[in-house]
């Protein structure tokens, strides 16, 4: 029996929440391991559907605990509204379903503000964040000055903290003409959420090894993609955090054979929100379609998303990086009706053919697609449950995908209700 983890294989927005809410069923303990609110969740279960953002999915399930691991950047306003919005949903939070790690770092207003100025601002921004705050968080943690959740229970450590970090960020504020902090509301605005934060915060690492150690079956829960990873993404357009799977065990405080079968999630095409290079972008009426057909506005900032073909070299390179033992391909039905599909297998930069999205970021803007064309099909394939229920067309694409990625479909889904599955290789069942 084998503990997933669960990654993106694109740039975020793979229709993980639905594959995560199915896992999770199968799963006793869900966890977060990077990332914050930037990601958006959506689980429809039954006639329910649910947003998440911070929280592990699991939280939605009666008799699962959910766990925020140290890798995960925490703003306790962001969390406490998002706890409300699903108790008014019925669903139960206490210290008994989620444990927050306390080593994790705090994502402070003044993160969210530093994230904005550097957005609006001409020369220091333009990635097109969600401006929830999580760079500078990660900056901070980084720059040894972060508040962490154990730093509530000890005003001097605190104090020592807020010392540090708001001498830097005075600075920063000054160069963007902005105020300096008001530490008073600042302190304020802590002291009261401290005590209701305290009493999630436990040594997880501790709790996982008590849990790896019942046997308990551990799903890791990645937030946004492979190519968002702030090593091997699309530097800079990425974002702040390793979401690759290797993150799992650093973020979670587990060792790396903690993790047994890593599960990538990819859409059938290619979709991105935010700026950055984007080889395979549709600005044509295909592009309009699948955008229209698929739904692609954000979770969590409404944005609508950038669309494109499927790019089978960027997902065999998140296949390798990300050590990917199988994929969940998301969204076939969104390709229904189209009389042909391309695949991009390799890229032409300056007259050659390459294998790899290269690092740099000039010639990442600068790579133009090869594509391989394949036939599409007119029937529908939602709601299908079984591999007789696709048209040979469809099939056909999907064994393209699995040859040119390197790695094999361990489920299909055709629609955004759980059941609308098809199930190849049961990932616990490694
Ligand atoms: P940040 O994570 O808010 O700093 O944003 C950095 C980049 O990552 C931007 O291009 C965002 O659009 C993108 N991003 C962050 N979270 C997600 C996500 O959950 N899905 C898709 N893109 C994301």
């Amino acid at each position: 029996m084998a503990n997933v983890a669960v990654v993106g294989a694109q740039w975020g927005d793979e229709g993980k929440g639905k594959i995560v809410d199915w896992l999770s069923e199968r799963a006793d303990v869900v966890v977060r391991f990077q990332g914050g609110h930037n990601a958006g969740h959506t689980l429809v279960i039954g006639n329910q559907t649910y947003k998440l953002s911070l929280l592990p999915s699991g939280i939605v399930r009666g008799g699962k605990l959910s766990v925020i691991g140290n890798g995960v950047v925490i703003d306790p306003w962001a969390l406490f509204a998002e706890i409300g919005r699903l108790e008014a949903q019925g669903v139960k939070v206490s210290p008994d379903n989620l444990l927050i790690a306390e080593n994790a770092c705090l994502i402070l207003p003044v993160h969210g503000e530093l994230d904005g100025y550097r957005e609006d601002s001409k020369n220091a921004g333009g990635i097109g964040t969600t401006r929830r705050g999580i760079g500078p968080a990660y900056e901070d943690k980084v720059g040894r000055r972060a508040v962490r959740v154990s730093d509530l229970a000890d005003a001097a450590t605190l104090s020592r903290r807020l010392d540090a970090l708001i001498t830097h960020h005075d600075a920063l504020r000054a160069g963007f003409g902005a105020p300096p902090i008001d530490r008073a509301a600042l302190e304020a605005k802590l002291a009261e959420v401290a005590p209701r934060l305290l009493t999630f915060a436990k040594p997880v690492w501790l709790a996982l090894e008590e849990m790896r150690a019942a046997g308990k079956r551990i799903l890791y829960e990645g937030a946004q993609g492979t190519m968002l990873d702030i090593d091997h993404g699309t530097y800079p357009f990425v974002t702040s955090s390793n979401t690759a799977a290797g993150q799992a065990a650093v973020g979670a405080g587990v060792g790396p054979r903690a993790v047994g079968y890593v599960l990538g999630i990819t859409k059938a095409y290619t979709t991105r929100v935010g700026g950055g290079p984007f080889p395979t972008e549709l600005n044509d009426a295909v592009g309009q379609r699948l955008g229209e057909r698929g739904h692609e506005f954000g979770t969590v900032t409404g944005r609508a998303r950038r669309c494109g073909w499927f790019d089978a070299v960027m997902v065999r390179q998140a296949v390798k990086v990300g050590g990917i033992d199988g994929i969940a391909l998301t969204k076939l039905d969104v390709l229904d009706g189209l009389d042909e599909l391309k695949i991009c297998v390799g890229y032409r930069l300056r007259g050659e053919v390459i294998r790899h999205f290269p690092a740099n970021a000039g010639d990442q803007a600068a790579v133009e697609p090869v594509f391989e064309v394949l036939q599409g099909w007119s029937e529908s394939t939602q709601g299908a449950r079984r591999w007789a229920d696709l048209p040979a067309t469809a099939i056909k694409y999907v064994k393209r995908i699995e040859e040119l990625i390197e790695a094999p479909v361990a489920l299909l889904s055709t629609s955004p209700e759980r059941d609308d599955t098809i199930l190849v290789h049961d990932p616990f069942r490694d």
